[in-house]
């Protein structure tokens, strides 16, 4: 069965993946009343420090914004009616805040900042602030290259490329195929949409991460950040649609 979920800008469906161990697990887009329960078992955190109340917050808004804001996607696989992981993305590199919220979320964000506590909210406005001000610093430095991200990367994420931000399965699953099912999924979707390349960064000591996005042909195209806690930029380039895949 194929069950219909409402998700902003994404009609798709389930799909059902086989892992390791013989159980079954449906992969299907995340629904706003899903996320609470989600968000007690993986939270995305932000780059850089913030206190926890804050980064707290962050990791609510991020997941609320992936599942309501056009462009930006939130999939969850579900083995026996748990959890078994998730993984956010988007279809291009343009920033959520940037691209138009639903109406839902604004409401639901108007009562956030009623309940998080002030000193956290002032955190996050201020921690995204000063990421502007780095983010628009170094579009200076690039100007004259149409570059929509600070780095050097910029070439690989352009206007066709997908970007996974945030991969989880749950401990007591690990090794059984959800993640490597999950962005088979997520390509699919974005392929879909008409990406014709996937990046992502993953910190360069998270072996786990590193070995799962090589399995699934991923490779390192750049290496960025400082020296000790540099992350690599890894690229796929998807098959067009109506090419033979192995996923
Ligand atoms: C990284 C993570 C998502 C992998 O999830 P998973 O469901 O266990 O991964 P899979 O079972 O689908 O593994 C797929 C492939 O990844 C590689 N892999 C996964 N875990 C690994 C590990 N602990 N060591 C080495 N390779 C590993 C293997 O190549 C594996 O293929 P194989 O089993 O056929 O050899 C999981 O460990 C996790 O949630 N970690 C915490 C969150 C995180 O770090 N996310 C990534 C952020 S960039």
């Amino acid at each position: 069965m194929r069950p219909e979920v409402p998700h902003a800008g994404l009609n798709a469906v389930g799909s059902m993946h086989l892992l390791k161990d013989g159980r079954r697990m449906l992969v299907r887009p995340v629904s706003e009343r899903d996320l609470p329960g989600i968000l007690e078992h993986f939270r995305p955190t932000p780059p850089g420090r913030l206190s926890e109340g804050a980064a707290r917050a962050y990791g609510e808004l991020k997941a609320w914004l992936h599942v309501t804001t056009p462009g930006a996607y939130m999939l969850a696989g579900w083995v026996d009616d748990n959890l078994a992981g998730v993984v956010y993305f988007r279809d291009g590199p343009v920033s959520l805040p940037r691209r138009v919220m639903s109406f839902t979320t604004f409401k639901w964000l108007a009562r956030k900042l009623f309940t998080w506590p002030a000193r956290d909210v002032g955190q996050l406005l201020m921690w995204g602030f000063r990421r502007s001000l780095h983010r628009l610093a170094g579009l200076f430095r690039l100007s004259g290259r149409s570059a929509t991200t600070i780095d050097s990367t910029a070439p690989y994420i352009h206007a066709h490329a997908g970007l996974i931000t945030d991969v989880f399965t749950v401990p007591v699953l690990r090794g059984l195929g959800v993640a490597k099912a999950l962005l088979a999924a997520a390509e699919a979707v974005l392929r879909e949409r008409g990406a014709t390349r996937v990046a992502l960064y993953v910190a360069s000591d998270n072996e786990p991460a590193f070995r799962l996005y090589e399995a699934r042909g991923y490779g390192v195209v750049a290496v960025c950040g400082a020296p000790g806690a540099h992350h690599f930029l890894m690229v796929k380039e998807l098959p067009s649609i109506g090419t033979a895949t192995n996923t």
